[in-house]
């Protein structure tokens, strides 16, 4: 799909389409992110947690099963279903909800790590406003935000959703988090690195702009791609502290 696209992905029509649209869903690795797994191991996330766009839940999974209270939320019945599923197998207790990201504003609830896992850059860029404001909404004093986001300057050349750059990420949350650090981070996905240069465009099902010189590929025990991504790790500032302009 073009970079920078603003129109919305179908996303209850991908999880529907079960199997056959496999190669569409490249986040869908059967387990957790291993950059999620670690920060988690660190000691990365704590209270309670929520996971926006959750996808197919195998994030909160690892999460909730290291003894974290976790919520989940995505917008495809589908995919909640399926972590569902997943939690009452392995005997976890998740709180997953199927909703709109943006409806959780007036839902009350309060959390203490929001982890955004390849949700933010499925997102067209006039709703960032939308977003920083409801994570201000969700978040409690002294929150973390675990976030990860592709990346303009670190696989500019990939298909894929939109880019995000590190002065974008700076602008959009400088005033009100507390940036610890943005860096660039291994991000697994299901395909092989031909399916990647002929990425399906899951709006119209065609082969996005072929790409047979995508920059340097890292490639996993499985053969599948690993790319790079930015994860910013921020701390909600106190509310006296917040400006209107980044930090
Ligand atoms: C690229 S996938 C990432 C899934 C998961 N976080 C992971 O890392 O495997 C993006 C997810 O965001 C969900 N999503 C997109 N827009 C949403 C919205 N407005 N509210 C909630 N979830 C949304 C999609 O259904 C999809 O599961």
């Amino acid at each position: 799909m073009p970079t920078g696209s603003t129109e919305k992905i179908p996303f209850e029509k991908l999880y529907q389409g079960g199997e056959k649209s496999g190669p569409l869903m490249p986040w869908n690795i059967g387990g957790p992110q291993p950059a999620v797994r670690a920060i988690c191991d660190q000691g990365g996330f704590r209270g309670h947690v929520l996971d926006l766009g959750c996808g197919l839940g195998d994030n909160a999974l690892y999460l909730a099963s290291t003894g974290l209270r976790v919520s989940a939320v995505d917008i495809s019945e589908v995919a909640v279903q399926c972590g569902r599923d997943k939690a009452r197998d392995n005997d976890v207790t998740i709180d997953f909800q199927v909703a709109d990201a943006f409806s959780l504003a007036t839902s009350g609830a309060r959390y203490d790590t929001v982890l955004d896992s390849a949700f933010f850059h499925t997102l067209p860029a006039e709703d960032v406003p939308r977003y920083t404001e409801l994570l201000r909404t969700l978040c409690n004093e002294d929150a973390e935000l675990h976030l990860f986001t592709f990346s303009k300057e670190l696989t500019p050349d990939y298909p894929g959703p939109r880019r995000v750059s590190e002065p974008e990420l700076r602008d959009a949350f400088g005033a009100e988090w507390d940036i610890k650090v943005i860096e660039a981070t291994r991000y697994h996905s299901s395909l092989p690195p031909e399916a990647v240069s002929r990425m399906v465009d899951p709006r119209t099902f065609e082969v996005d702009a072929p790409t047979d010189n995508l920059a340097e590929q890292m490639i996993d025990e499985a053969g599948n791609v690993v790319s790079w991504i930015w994860h910013m790790h921020a701390v909600l500032r106190p509310q006296e502290t917040r400006s209107e302009t980044p930090a």
